[in-house]
């Protein structure tokens, strides 16, 4: 658990509670956690299950791996320690958004199972919807797409610490959702997805 450096600080509630936001937007606010060797497909999924959620007048926000690490975790590498923090933070921020009453759709690689059940905690404990959805392929498959070349250049011994190949992927254990991206399309997966929002109620059912 990070620790708590500031004394004498203290949560101030305002008068408008994350239930009237979820009100508000006709929707109940959620992190939905992509977690998955890179080029899995978990930044493809979140974009296309953004846009069906779009059209259906849900409010979304992706935070992605890339982009974040861009910004506000700039200061953070891949050891186990930075990522951690990395996942920390990116929590932290999700939190924020599912308070907001917004669908927050975060693609990390998260590799250590204890980084992801830290996530987990911190909404458990506002109460908070946490969903881990496990991109789940394999390595071949993954090394086969490099959308981005980075397996040619770990395998070359370019890029040091890369998930998969020296340094580990911890798969999770019981995912809410588990999807097989190798054996799935993208509509099956986006669609297994919405089932899911709509069968514990985070959006309404389209009525008939
Ligand atoms: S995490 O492990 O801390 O969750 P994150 O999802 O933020 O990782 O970032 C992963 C992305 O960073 C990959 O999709 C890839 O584009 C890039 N990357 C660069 N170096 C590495 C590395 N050593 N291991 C994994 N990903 C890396």
């Amino acid at each position: 658990m990070t620790e708590q450096k500031a004394t004498n600080v203290h949560w101030h509630q305002g008068d408008i509670t994350g239930e009237d936001r979820n009100n508000l937007l006709g929707q109940k606010g959620a992190t939905l956690w992509f977690t998955g060797l890179s080029g899995s497909g978990k930044s493809t999924i979140a974009v296309a299950l953004e846009k069906a959620l779009f059209q259906r007048g849900k409010l979304t926000y992706r935070l992605d791996g890339d982009n974040v690490r861009l910004g506000i975790n700039k200061n953070l590498g891949f050891s186990a320690q930075d990522r951690a923090e990395n996942i920390r933070r990116i929590g932290e921020i999700a939190k924020l958004f599912v308070d907001a009453g917004v669908i927050a759709l975060s693609s990390f690689i998260s590799p250590y199972q204890v980084d992801r059940q830290l996530v987990r905690e911190l909404h458990a404990e506002s109460g908070y919807p946490f969903v881990e959805i496990f991109v789940d392929c394999s390595l071949s498959t993954a090394e086969e797409r490099d959308p981005k070349g980075l397996y040619k250049k770990a395998r070359a011994g370019e890029i040091k610490n890369f998930t998969g190949i020296d340094d580990p992927y911890e798969a999770p254990q019981s995912p809410e959702i588990h999807l097989h991206t190798d054996q799935m399309s993208l509509e099956e997966e986006v669609e297994t997805i919405i089932d899911y929002l709509q069968n514990q109620g985070f959006i309404a059912t389209p009525q008939p």
